[in-house]
Parts: C-alpha cells; structure tokens; sequence
C-alpha cells in the first residue's frame, strides 16, 4: 500500500457524505490502493444532495418522540391493545380501534414518510398486502400496465387474481420508455414499475416513465416498487411517481425476521383512499412487526452502505474471474442501465447476478459449495443468501418466459450481506473452485 494518496481521503469522504452518493465507496474503501474518480463525479447527484441531508437524523429520530408518550419512553413502546378508551361516544384520542391505528404502527408509518421524502405512509401485512390495497383503488374495466420483468407474486396477483375481477393487465418493457408509451390505453389507470428487477436487474428511468405516463394522463397512478433500493438508494417520489412501495421485509427491515409491506405518498387524495383501504380491507401488521421494522430502519444508512461496498467487492471478483460469463449488477459501469443507476440512485444494494459458466451441474455445485452463503429464497438480511431462480424463486414462471428473460440454468442470484468483505469473497472463490475444479 502507497499513502502517498491518502490526502484524497478527507476531501472525498466529506463529499461523499454530504451528497450522500456512494458511487465512489469503492474509492473510499481502498484509498490508498485505487486510483481517484474523476473529480466531477459527485456532480451527477447534485439534485439529491439537498433532498436526502439528513437521512440518518431522519431515520433516528423522526416519529420517536419521547414526548408521545406519558412514560416519556426513549425507544418507542410496542403497544397491542387492540381498543383504546373514549373519554364518552366518540371521544378519544386519536386511536378508536388497532385495526384503524395504532400507536407503534405510527411511529413507523412518520419514519418511512421522512426517509421516502414523502407526507404519508401505510404500513401493510406483507409486499404483496401493500399491492393488493394499491390496486383496490382500481374498478373493473380499468386497466393496468406492468413492466415485464417484477417480482412473481406481483405478475401472479395481477394475472390469477387481479384479472378476475376485471382488470385488464398488460405489460411492457419500460426499460424502453417508447414501449411503455404505446402499450398506454385510454382505461389505463395505473403503471407499475419495478427497478432494478429481479432477478435480471433490468433498470427503469423512473423520471422518463412517470413524465410520459402524466403527459398521456396525469391521472394514471405510476406505482414503482422500490423494495431492491430501499429509501436510502433511490427516492421515486423526487422522480415523479406517484407511490412508491416497498417489501419491507427485505432491505427496509434488513433483518430477515419481518414480513411487511409500506407505502408512501404525497398526494393527500391518494393517501386519503389508500387509508381508507387499509382499514377496510383490513391487511394490517401486527404491532411487534411494525416495532421491530422500526428498530431496522435505525440502521438502514449504515446496512445499505455496507451492502454496497460489499457487493461492489463481489462484482467486481465475480466479474474478473474466468470461470464466470457474465455478472449484471447495476454499479458496474458494464450494466446497461448504468447511466441510468448514477442519475436516479445514490448506490446500489446487495443483490447480485450472474451466470456460471458451464450447465446446470456447474450452478448446483457452486451454489451446493457454498459454506457462508445460505442457499435461500428472499434477500436484503444482513446474512448473505445465494439462490438458483430457475429452481426456486421462479420456477413457477413458464419456461418459455424464464428464457426470454434471461433465467437460464446456469444463473445464479446473490444477496450479499454485512459479512467481512475478504469472507464473502473467499466463500465465492471456493464455491468457484468447486464448481470447475479443472479452472485453477
Ligand atoms: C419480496 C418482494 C415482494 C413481495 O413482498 P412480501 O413481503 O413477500 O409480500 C414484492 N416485490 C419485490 C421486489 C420483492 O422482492
Ligand atoms: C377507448 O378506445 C377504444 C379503442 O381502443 C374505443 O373503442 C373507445 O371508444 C375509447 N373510449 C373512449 C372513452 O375514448
Ligand atoms: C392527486 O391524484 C389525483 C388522482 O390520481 C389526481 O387527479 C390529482 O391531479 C393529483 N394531485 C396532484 C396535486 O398531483
């Protein structure tokens, strides 16, 4: 190691730490060995510099005041009662019934609206409860337009459940901003994004699809489901969305011990109507749940950054690495959509993708070689998972369809966690080994 270029490192840290962009994390991590990004890369984020300041105060203390609560408590109190007392017939305090509000549901429901730089959010059983409440603000003969790549439980809920009661679902690949435009119909009521997808990692510009979609009607609801990115990596309301939605049970609670679903907004008539779902369809989180999200979101600037130094890590191991054919991850400047990623996102999370070489005996064995890599579905923990999406996550997706997205046998799907980089590293190299012991 020289130090002759450690001086880089307080102007660039201090730089990094304002903007909030941790695009040259890989420079900061190893200052003294890399060489220095180009001066004026923070540039490309000045839009988010302003907008995400204070995210770790934010997340810290925004809904956890002391003073909402009689015992003056400093962690916020997990409170299960289901009914609250009314000083006489509709009289009460804010709170009638757990099912319309609770206390601790609160607390979380103000952190995620400052972190998503949003008025409102509602917190919901599951991802898959907050899509449900979404689409409910629809009627039958309305029409959906859905990117081609999402999470399968969301492509099964609009086709098996969705579409039978009489939404018309399509989709479109608004990778492709002139495809979404033109798969756009005059019943279309909402459009749904996902970015990065999963598990091919497909980006959206969510600023091109949102303004296009308000330019055909400013009535269709653009929903982008930003549960890859969390709050801390890309902010889909600042890009003109209209709700951005999350699976907390992945990064957002990052602990792999909740499921949950939230939803943020600003515009106080889809807020009012998404509230009115949530009690009257009734998908609610229990109070533990929303206590122990709210304990995850303590940590989400510091679990995020850590994701993306550590997958950056891998990348860049996995991508020079002979016995690999190709690694898609969206901070590799290899990513088609890389351009894309450095103007809305400010880094990138854990998840990782990438085909082995050889068959399916190659990805079997690397991924049954693994010894600190779990071999699981979900992602976004702090442990590091691997998965095998044409056996598991999405094995239910016709084989036809698994082809045309890019799922093959030999594609492998991580979610890098919090470990100690040179580990996760090292667990690769000797899952690689395994897999083409004739490769040294
Ligand atoms: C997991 C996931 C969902 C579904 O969320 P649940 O909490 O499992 O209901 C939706 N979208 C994405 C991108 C997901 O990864
Ligand atoms: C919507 O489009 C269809 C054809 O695409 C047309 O038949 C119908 O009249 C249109 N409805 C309205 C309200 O414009
Ligand atoms: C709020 O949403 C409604 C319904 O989509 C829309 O008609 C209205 O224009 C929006 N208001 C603002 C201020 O964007």
């Amino acid at each position: 190691m020289t130090h002759g270029s450690c001086k880089w490192l307080i102007p660039l840290a201090a730089r990094t730490a304002a903007a909030h962009t941790l695009w040259s994390i890989s420079f900061y991590s190893g200052c003294c060995v890399m060489e220095p990004k180009k001066e004026d890369q923070s540039d490309l984020f000045a839009g988010y510099r302003t907008m995400f300041k204070s995210f770790a105060t934010d997340a810290i203390h925004i809904g956890q005041e002391p003073e909402q609560w009689k015992s003056m408590a400093v962690v916020p109190p997990i409170s299960l009662s289901t009914t609250f007392k009314q000083n006489g017939p509709g009289n009460h305090a804010g709170f009638e019934y757990s099912r319309s509000g609770n206390p601790t549901r609160n607390v979380l429901e103000k952190a995620v609206a400052a972190l998503d730089g949003a008025k409102y959010c509602l917190a919901l059983a599951s991802g898959l409860a907050a899509t449900v409440t979404i689409t409910h603000m629809l009627k039958a003969g309305d029409g959906i337009v859905c990117m081609d790549d999402v999470y399968g439980g969301t492509n099964r809920y609009f086709q098996k459940v969705a579409a039978q009661f009489g939404l018309k679902i399509s989709f479109a690949d608004c990778t492709k901003p002139e495809l979404l435009k033109a798969a756009l119909k005059n019943n279309t009521k909402m459009v749904w994004i996902e970015t990065p997808t999963n598990p091919t990692m497909k980006v959206v510009d969510i600023r091109a699809c949102s303004d296009l979609v308000h330019e055909h009607n400013k009535d269709i609801i653009v929903v982008v489901d930003n549960t890859f990115m969390s709050s801390y990596f890309q902010r889909p309301l600042a890009l003109g969305a209209d709700i951005c939605m999350y699976s907390a049970t992945k990064y957002m609670n990052g602990h792999s011990d909740v499921v949950m679903g939230l939803i943020s907004v600003n515009n106080e008539t889809i807020y009012d109507r998404l509230k009115f779902l949530q009690n009257a369809l009734g998908g609610v989180p229990s109070p533990f749940d929303c206590y122990l999200c709210n304990r995850g979101l303590k940590t989400l600037h510091i679990r995020m950054e850590r994701h993306f130094k550590n997958a950056m890590a891998a990348a860049r191991f996995l991508e020079a690495d002979p016995r690999v054919e190709r690694v898609i991850f969206p901070g590799l400047p290899s990513h088609p959509q890389y351009d894309v990623m450095k103007k809305q996102c400010t880094g990138c999370p854990g998840m990782i993708t990438f085909y082995i070489k050889g068959k399916l005996e190659h990805a079997t064995t690397f991924l049954s070689n693994l010894k600190m890599f779990a071999v699981a579905e979900s992602l976004g923990g702090y442990e590091s998972l691997a998965e095998h999406p044409a056996i598991m996550t999405h094995a239910s997706v016709p084989e036809n369809e698994r082809a045309v997205l890019g799922i093959s046998d030999t594609l492998i799907r991580l979610s890098v966690g919090l470990e100690n980089e040179e580990d996760v590293i090292e667990d690769l190299a000797q899952a690689l080994a395994a897999a083409h012991p004739e490769k040294k």
